[in-house]
């Protein structure tokens, strides 16, 4: 089930602003929330771009040779862990994912807006989504408790396999948060990220949990009835998942609890 690549996924998108050999200047904002004498302020690297630059190998260049002590996270450098994203240019967006010459010549860099600020570009997106899952149970709480280890595995009908599989495809790098208005005014709101796990948690038939059980989890102003239906979510996941269908979906579902 090929995904539409977004933007920010979209490393090979024609969309040239800056070329190779080019300097391009990074603003980024600092601040160490750990030394009482910090303050922040955004300071500017230049570098000479180079061809297929990313955001990692730009920040990586300026830590390398311009300045050891700025802090930014990365793991995979493939879109994968979810640990590089930060505010570009005003946009929550993976920087491993995305070309310096698509956002340059002038790039500012900003942490993630709602989660922890660790240090410069380095937030602590781990502590929300554990809060987020620990809340809102997101594993399977199985029908069948008893484990029978000779008992023959149970199929699963390869199309909804892969409807579960689309929803599991989160990454947790805590964009959609970041991007919502919601999120910045409520800190107990689940975001898009907790709302797509019930979606992805309702369609599983091994799930014991039914709508009663979700109603009590999200059927709140901190859950479905907090989303004011801004969208940004959707717009800036770098994994193109359906927050728009999924939030739309699951709050009919819970309105019609409501009105039981
Ligand atoms: Fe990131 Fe998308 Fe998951 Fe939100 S739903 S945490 S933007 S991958
Ligand atoms: Fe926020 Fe997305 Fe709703 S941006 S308000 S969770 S539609
Ligand atoms: Fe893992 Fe960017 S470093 S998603």
């Amino acid at each position: 089930m090929a995904s539409v690549p977004h933007s920010s996924e979209a490393m090979g998108t024609s969309r040239t602003q800056s070329a190779s050999g080019e300097k391009i200047r990074l603003h980024i904002v600092r601040h160490n929330p750990a030394d009482p004498a910090s303050v922040p302020h955004v300071q500017t690297y230049e570098l000479e771009q180079t061809a297929g630059m990313t955001l990692f190998i730009a920040l990586s260049e300026v830590r390398d040779t311009l300045d050891p002590s700025l802090q930014f996270d990365f793991v995979c450098r493939a879109g994968i862990c979810g640990s590089c994203a930060m505010v570009i240019n005003g946009r929550p967006g993976l920087a491993c994912r995305t070309l310096t010459q698509n956002v340059g010549p002038e790039i500012t860099l900003a942490p993630l807006p709602v989660f922890e600020l660790i240090g410069d570009l380095s937030v602590d997106t781990g502590n929300w989504m554990r809060a987020m899952s620990e809340r809102l149970e997101t594993w399977v709480h199985m029908k069948q408790q008893e484990v029978d280890l000779t008992r023959i595995e149970e199929t699963m009908d390869p199309d909804l396999a892969d409807k579960i599989y689309e929803l599991d495809r989160c990454i947790e790098c805590g964009c959609c948060v970041a991007a919502c208005g919601t999120a910045l005014m409520r800190k107990d709101f689940v975001g898009a990220v907790g709302l797509n796990k019930i979606g992805r948690f309702r369609l599983d038939p091994r799930e014991a949990r039914t709508d009663d059980d979700y109603y009590e989890l999200v059927g709140d102003d901190s859950g479905v009835f907090g989303c004011m239906s801004l969208l940004a979510c959707h717009d800036v996941c770098p994994k193109d998942l359906p927050l728009q269908t999924q939030i739309a979906f699951i709050r009919r579902k819970m309105v019609g609890k409501v009105w039981r």
